[in-house]
């Protein structure tokens, strides 16, 4: 079966689905749709919001309507305690509105213990699917809304990627696109391998196609978004490298910024860097996970680079692009992680000069390496570094990122504040703007000076071309 056919024959259940509902004493159904995690799954719960829509659905804000959909998430656990925690309130809202559907997709259902647990302890779940077959949701929807059991369908693995599926975005203006999908690094305390399986990119063509026909409905800015976006392209037949790629997408006309997401330090090519520092529309931001500064928890990670490795590597960016904004995760609590080890990640953030750091703390994932070695470190000890680490990324990020004060910088404006009359916007660096203008701006680029820094976003005014 040829790819494209995969997504009509899906545009027919849609077709399906909708006729039913049409015919039901509720044609005008609500759904409720929510997202965890990353930014990949936010894609998805878009595609299948956008499907729902199609079928006749109208979204609503809150879970008191007729399908509720959950994206999941399962990096952390307390991703995992919120889904249980949300599905025992929907069973009170199923009391009074017993044909609701329910329906849980992503990467925790890829767990089998997870599946388990639902299947036991939550059969008024109507539907449960992964993240290798999100592609069949409408014909797995349609048989749930023919049926009034539980119905559970997960893939282990999937070498397909299906193409031409329905989208939608949140703003008209910028969007995320997938390049790739899965991840083969294996870090020993992630469990995305496992539940995302191994890497495949797509085409590039595909993704160039993509993206041109958004840029011909309206955006102007794109993120492109992998596990590990340094190793896009290898598994291809005609194997392409990511600095390739973005030369590609640079030439699409119309299109202004690009974006990209997540970096894996171990491959940060120098042709990419090139790429990077000679662009004129690659944005200035890169995000490198750092994870521990230590290079001997780095080596229980299989993080595969150690802390001069990752110190020289920031240097060499920031040499080639002086105004680079860093951002980076970093965990803490990681399996034997001593004091020692812990102020090497301190070194770290002190020497690297973040505008931002996600902090983590270590979550012990059933079925990676990480969780069943031994020195598990006691909360109490992963909580006081865990504070520790949050003061010092703030107070550098706060320096950091109040580096640009005083200066001009090409905003992209967003949406209208709460307060009329003020806008807000995002440099290139991704900063937040605020600054007084009208709605018309909305998806507009406009220079913006950058008076006041207030820790992480700014107060600016709009200047005039011969002020800047
Ligand atoms: N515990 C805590 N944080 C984790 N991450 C991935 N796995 C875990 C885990 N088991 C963090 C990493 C990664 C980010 C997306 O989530 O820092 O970069
Ligand atoms: Fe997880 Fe490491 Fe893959 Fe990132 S690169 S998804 S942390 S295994």
């Amino acid at each position: 079966m040829n790819q494209n056919s995969e997504a009509e024959i899906q545009m027919q259940y849609i077709q399906k689905c909708r006729e039913f509902l049409e015919a039901s004493d509720q044609p005008h159904p609500t759904f409720h749709i929510q997202n965890e995690g990353c930014q990949m799954n936010t894609i998805q719960t878009e595609s299948v919001a956008a499907m729902m829509e199609q079928m006749g659905y109208v979204k609503v804000d809150t879970p008191e309507a007729d399908a509720v959909v959950y994206n999941t998430c399962t990096v952390r656990e307390n991703a995992n305690q919120k889904i249980y925690g949300h599905l025992g309130h929907l069973k009170s809202i199923k009391k009074h509105r017993p044909d609701m559907k329910i329906v849980l997709f992503g990467c925790m259902m890829q767990e089998p213990h997870v599946v388990e647990k639902i299947r036991r302890e939550y059969p008024y779940v109507s539907l449960v699917f992964g993240t290798h077959n999100i592609h069949k949701f409408p014909e797995l929807y349609c048989r749930t809304l023919h049926s009034d059991s539980q119905i559970i369908d997960i893939w282990k693995d999937s070498d397909e990627i299906v193409e031409g599926m329905p989208t939608s975005r949140k703003y008209p203006f910028k969007t995320g696109v997938s390049i790739m999908f899965g991840c083969n690094n294996f870090c020993s305390y992630c469990i995305v391998p496992y539940v995302r399986g191994r890497e495949k990119s797509r085409e590039p063509q595909a993704i160039v196609h993509e993206i041109e026909k958004l840029v011909e409905d309206g955006v102007t800015e794109v993120m492109l978004l992998g596990q590990n976006v340094n190793s896009y392209g290898k598994t291809l037949a005609a194997p392409v490298t990511f600095a390739q790629l973005l030369t590609q997408v640079e030439q699409i006309e119309g299109l202004r910024r690009i974006r990209f997401m997540t970096s894996h330090p171990k491959d940060l090519s120098d042709e990419l860097i090139g790429v990077m520092a000679k662009s004129r529309k690659i944005c200035h931001h890169l995000h490198l996970p750092l994870q521990s500064g230590s290079s001997r928890i780095l080596k229980e990670m299989n993080r595969r680079y150690d802390k001069e490795k990752y110190l020289a590597l920031v240097e060499k960016i920031r040499c080639a692009i002086p105004d680079l904004s860093l951002t980076t995760d970093i965990m803490v609590g990681f399996p034997g992680e001593t004091e020692e080890d812990f102020l090497e990640t301190l070194d770290v953030v002190e020497k690297a000069d973040y505008d931002t750091a996600f902090t983590f703390i270590y979550s012990r994932r059933t079925g990676t390496p990480a969780a069943s070695m031994e020195n598990q470190v006691p909360e109490d000890v992963v909580k006081e570094r865990f504070g520790r680490l949050l003061s010092l990324v703030q107070e550098k990020g706060r320096r950091a990122s109040s580096r640009f004060t005083g200066t001009v910088q090409e905003i992209l404006v967003e949406e209208e504040n709460r307060e009329k009359g003020t806008l807000t916007g995002r440099t290139q660096h991704n900063l937040l703007v605020h600054f007084p203008g009208e709605p018309e701006l909305i998806g507009k680029y406009v220079n913006v000076r950058l008076d006041t820094c207030r820790g992480f976003y700014y107060f600016g005014h709009i200047v005039r071309e011969n002020e800047v």
